[in-house]
């Protein structure tokens, strides 16, 4: 049987930042879990990736720092490069689209759809600062979602509800250099006629879906858009930055990012078999009908993988001779939150990959992110999880029974694989178990539920803690010397197979228990689960292979969270209209009971100019109610009623905790009368 030939692609990042956390669990360490079991299992597989050096957010970088772009992408092209290496990223190239050969491709099927009479030259008006007399690109506005009210949507696509729409529907638009409302001016692109694809694209995806069973999520993002019906797609942009048009008369425009990026995957594959010598040789990948292709991406990437570059591989396909192939599926993964929000460098929460991996092995972040990929919905990363998994998983559980076997063999086997004799019943059900395991935990992985196969692969460790224990060497070795030597044979045989399955998550530690074993040509995949270790086969000495993480060192991150850099923690920006929307008021305390069984609230009643209210406030512990009699505070007068200790609550009194750690209630040191709204 030939192998199969696959193509994996993750999506390019950009090259303006860091490589954080939810990166990696959204598409990268999915694909790279996928691409090393293809390898495992011989496919022909080559896996592509690079960094996206085009586009808005390299400029907004650029300009924030007063930089040119150049010195950004420079900066973080080789930044990423080393962090995905770090973290055991195993890309056969990482390529960056400001190479020759990537803008040679970008203008080819520009020029290519021009030629054919695809796009369409029409003027219509974009978002226009006059303050800095510049056309605003995308992320240059932002306003609210007309599908959804998020506030911070792109000028053309929301974020959160993912969708796209005309920048001139965008509720309440600001620009992001001057923070003015800008206006809508005309300006003439090239438009893609992304609408008459429709038909097809609903073909392409319904039909792959049928044999690929495509991830709901990703289903229900395409029916959203062809719900909407797809429109015609502006492709060009006014920016300096970026992969000039290759036209007359386009002086001042460059290519759109999204249109050219996703081309990236194609000319990196170019620049892989260049470098190889052979010019010719990403046909085979790209071109050819035999080939599966399966692009992995975060959701927010989704509509220009499922639909934008099909769609332009469908035009070119019907345009030209050499034909390419679509994606058979695309798997994207939701977010990855960290601690339960956003990440967000700017407020100090979350952390970069390099950052991470100058605390933390690889192999641990890459085991506790692959155990809780957001593969059907956001998940978060916490440090007491992390800490949990390397501690009680990788090393208590894996770690724990690769020592015990490794110290029995070298102490009573002279460091050899011990001779296998008879087979208990409890060995054959351990010979049985191994056996299942590279096909079950492949499976799950071909079907990319790949927190499945992670927890299947921690199974077999624990199955083998549990074999050891019940087969108990330490007895046999007195009682019955066959009989132990049995039992530590199938354990080395248990730590070869598990050395293999678990190496497309931990491939750190899978090289370790390799040449702890002394293996030096590896068998397949799916002979991975057999007794591959020859009695007397010699060892090699046990390597540690997990540390556990100490409390302090986990308390010390998250202690860190929410600080900047220079250790503040900064805080949230609020809108003047956030603000101004708490009616706060001078009001008088006119009685103050306790609330029997309750040690820490007070029953205050109030009045204003208007009427008098019922707070419940926590400071029993600070006031007598005698003392609060007659003082003046500032109460929130628009607090929605609520219950506490079942009594009503109708606002909130304004109190400060002081240096010693009392509490007290404001009193406003002036000349208002009760009712005066505080400003
Ligand atoms: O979201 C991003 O980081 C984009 N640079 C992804 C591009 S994927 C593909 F089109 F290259
Ligand atoms: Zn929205």
């Amino acid at each position: 049987m030939s192998k199969e030939r696959i193509l994996v692609t993750s999506a390019l990042p950009y090259a303006n930042g860091p490589i954080h956390l939810g990166h990696l669990s959204g598409a990268y360490l999915p694909a790279d879990i996928f691409v090393r079991y293809h390898r495992s299992k011989g496919s022909d597989i080559i896996y592509v990736c690079g960094s996206d050096e085009h586009g808005v957010p390299i400029t907004i970088t650029a300009d924030k720092e007063n930089v040119a772009p150049k010195v950004i992408i420079d900066r973080f092209h080789e930044a990423n490069k080393k962090s995905f290496e770090r973290f055991g990223m195993s890309f056969d190239i990482y390529s960056r689209t400001s190479l020759p050969v990537h803008h040679k491709t970008a203008r080819t099927f520009f020029s290519n759809f021009f030629d054919a009479g695809l796009l369409k030259e029409k003027k219509s008006f974009h978002f226009y600062d006059e303050k800095v007399k510049m056309f605003l690109p995308d992320r240059y506005v932002e306003g609210t979602c007309p599908k959804c009210g998020y506030e911070e949507a792109r000028s053309d696509e929301c974020e959160k509800c993912g969708a796209l729409y005309d920048p001139s529907e965008l509720v309440n638009p600001k620009s992001k250099i001057s923070g003015d409302t800008p206006i809508l001016k005309e300006t003439s692109h090239w438009y893609f006629p992304l609408g008459d694809f429709q038909k097809r694209l609903e073909q392409y995806i319904n039909e792959n879906n049928k044999k690929f069973n495509w991830k709901e999520n990703v289903l229900q993002y395409c029916r959203g858009w062809f719900k909407d019906g797809l429109k015609d797609r502006a492709v060009t942009r006014d920016l300096d930055w970026g992969i000039k048009v290759p036209l007359e008369n386009a002086e001042g425009k460059v290519i759109y990012v999204w249109f050219e990026a996703v081309l990236g995957y194609i000319s990196a594959t170019k620049d892989l078999f260049n470098n190889n010598g052979d010019e010719e040789g990403w046909r085979n990948y790209w071109q050819n009908p035999d080939t599966r292709y399966i692009a992995f991406i975060g959701k927010d990437n989704t509509v220009f993988h499922t639909i934008i570059f099909p769609a332009m591989l469908l035009a070119w396909n019907d345009n030209n001779s050499d034909k390419y192939i679509l994606p058979e599926n695309v798997p994207a993964n939701e977010f990855l939150n960290f601690e339960g929000k956003k990440f967000s460098k700017s407020r100090g929460w979350g952390i970069d990959v390099s950052e991470f991996l100058d605390l933390f092995p690889a192999d641990s972040l890459r085991y506790t992110l692959a155990s809780n990929l957001p593969e059907n919905k956001d998940t978060d990363f916490y440090w007491k999880e992390f800490q949990a998994k390397n501690n009680s998983e990788l090393a208590d559980i894996l770690g724990n029974f690769i020592n015990r076997t490794f110290t029995f063999a070298h102490k009573h086997f002279d460091g050899e694989v011990p001779y296998a004799g008879n087979y208990s019943e409890l060995d054959n059900l351990m010979i049985n178990e191994l056996k299942s395991y590279p096909r079950k935990v492949g499976s799950l992985i071909e079907s990319y539920k790949i927190k499945d196969a992670v927890l299947e692969m921690m199974n077999l460790a624990r199955a083998a803690n549990k074999y050891f224990n019940d087969s108990k060497p330490w007895e046999t070795l007195k009682t019955d010397k066959e009989k132990c030597a049995v039992c530590i044979n199938l354990s080395l045989q248990t730590i070869y197979t598990l050395a293999f399955i678990f190496e497309p998550v931990t491939p750190f530690i899978s090289e370790k228990l390799l040449k702890m074993l002394n293996v030096v040509s590896r068998v397949n995949w799916f002979e991975s689960g057999n007794l591959n270790l020859q009695p007397g086969h010699k060892l090699n000495k046990p390597e540690i292979l997990f540390n556990k993480i100490e409390d302090d060192k986990i308390e010390a991150q998250i202690n860190k969270l929410g600080k900047t850099e220079n250790g503040e923690s900064e805080m949230e920006l609020i809108d003047y209209e956030d603000f101004s929307r708490i009616d706060l008021r001078i009001a008088r305390i006119i009685n103050a009971e306790i609330i029997p069984k309750s040690d820490k609230l007070l029953k205050i009643q109030v009045e204003t100019d208007k009427e008098t209210r019922q707070i419940v406030a926590g400071i029993a512990k600070h006031y007598s109610p005698d003392e609060l009699k007659g003082r003046k505070i500032i109460i929130v007068s628009n607090l929605k009623p609520a219950k506490l200790f079942g009594h009503e609550s109708n606002g909130m009194l304004l109190a400060v905790e002081t240096d010693n750690g009392d509490l007290k209630v404001i009193e406003p040191d002036v000349n208002a009368s009760i009712g005066s709204k505080v400003k």
